[in-house]
């Protein structure tokens, strides 16, 4: 069922100049996410998600790396190619509030992808509008006003259908759903799933909290100061976590069967997330980690192949698994 795979990442990397060095927002990532599939990238504050996803989509240039989608490296694309891959790659932000432009109607809002890309027109526009603004829960009613007029579970829904315009294969969200009143959160979720579902859409969902990204990924990729650490299926990096990272990421949510509470080791994360600015080679989670010494430094450890499927970033990780 799942073969095609629709985004290819290759050793992504995404550096900033900054005053004392270079900020290595993203490090040498790889993932692919596979046609109709949604893919989650969790990880803390900062790790380097929003930046991976804007570099994806092309709205940052990237530093290194490779980005395939639909069999075409998007970082070679000029254009009029680069513009039309662009219908079909869209993004929903964090902050419906900031996102939407308060002097413009939803209408317009929604239209805006129309319009940049020329497609439709008067009647068609409107009618499109229309009919995304009932894809997403909302109607005709709403067209004509303006993004005060909403509650910031409703602001998502017009960002969402934004993003439905062009009919992209791919979108990616940032966030979603973290803005939004908890009581709501569920609802946004389960309307990217049933919208993915009938639309067949391919999601990067982007989220800090495992918790969040569970329910609605297939597949997971924990993230650390810019690296991937560990990648598996939802289950598989839920049930049987390898990583201290994704152990520790674990362990700090309460699980509701005791069984299971039970077999958790509990990791307490020490100290803060260190400094992005060029940081030393070696395992950037070397410092926080229960198991972390001097095995750990001097080169990056790469991501291998533990058990099928389930890919790990750690020099220990056979001898704390006992693998
Ligand atoms: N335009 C920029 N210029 C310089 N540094 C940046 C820029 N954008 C992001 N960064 C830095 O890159 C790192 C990664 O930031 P990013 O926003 O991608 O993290 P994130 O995982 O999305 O965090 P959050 O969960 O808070 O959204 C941070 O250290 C951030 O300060
Ligand atoms: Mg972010």
């Amino acid at each position: 069922m799942k073969e095609n795979k629709l985004v290819v990442v290759e050793d992504l990397k995404k550096h900033f100049s900054v005053a004392g060095g270079s900020l290595k927002a993203v490090d040498g990532i790889t993932f692919d996410i596979y046609e109709g599939e949604t893919f989650g990238l969790v990880g803390e504050s900062g790790c380097g998600k929003s930046t991976a996803g804007r570099t994806i989509l092309r709205l940052y240039e990237p530093s290194g790396g490779k980005v395939n989608f639909n069999g075409q490296n998007i970082f070679e694309l000029k254009g009029n190619d680069l513009r039309e891959i662009r219908k079909d790659m869209q993004m929903i932000f964090q902050d419906p509030y900031a996102s939407l432009d308060p002097r413009m109607t939803v209408e317009d809002i929604v239209a805006e992808p129309l319009d940049i890309f020329n497609v439709l027109k008067g009647k068609d526009r409107y009618d499109r509008v229309v009919e995304l603004l009932e894809l997403v829960g909302l109607s005709e009613e709403h067209a004509q006003r303006f993004p005060h007029e909403f509650s910031g579970g409703q602001r998502q829904r017009i960002g969402i259908a934004r993003a439905l315009a062009l009919k992209p294969k791919f979108i990616i969200c940032d966030e979603p759903i973290s803005a939004l009143d908890v009581s709501i959160q569920a609802q946004i979720v389960n309307l990217l799933k049933d919208l993915q579902k009938s639309l067949g859409l391919t999601l990067l969902f982007i989220a800090h909290d495992l918790s969040m990204v569970r329910y609605i990924s297939d597949r997971v990729g924990v993230m650390y100061l810019g690296q991937m650490m560990e990648l598996a299926s939802s289950e598989e990096l839920y049930g049987e976590p390898l990583h201290p990272y994704t152990k520790a990421l674990l362990s700090a949510i309460p699980v509701a069967d005791p069984d299971l509470q039970k077999t958790r080791q509990r990791i307490e994360l020490e100290g803060d997330v260190p400094s992005p600015i060029d940081p030393k080679p070696g395992c950037r989670f070397v410092d926080r980690c229960p198991y972390g010494d001097d095995t750990c430094r001097g080169k990056d450890p790469q991501m291998e192949e533990v058990v099928p499927n389930h890919y790990v970033s750690c020099f220990k990780v056979k001898e704390i698994n006992q693998l």
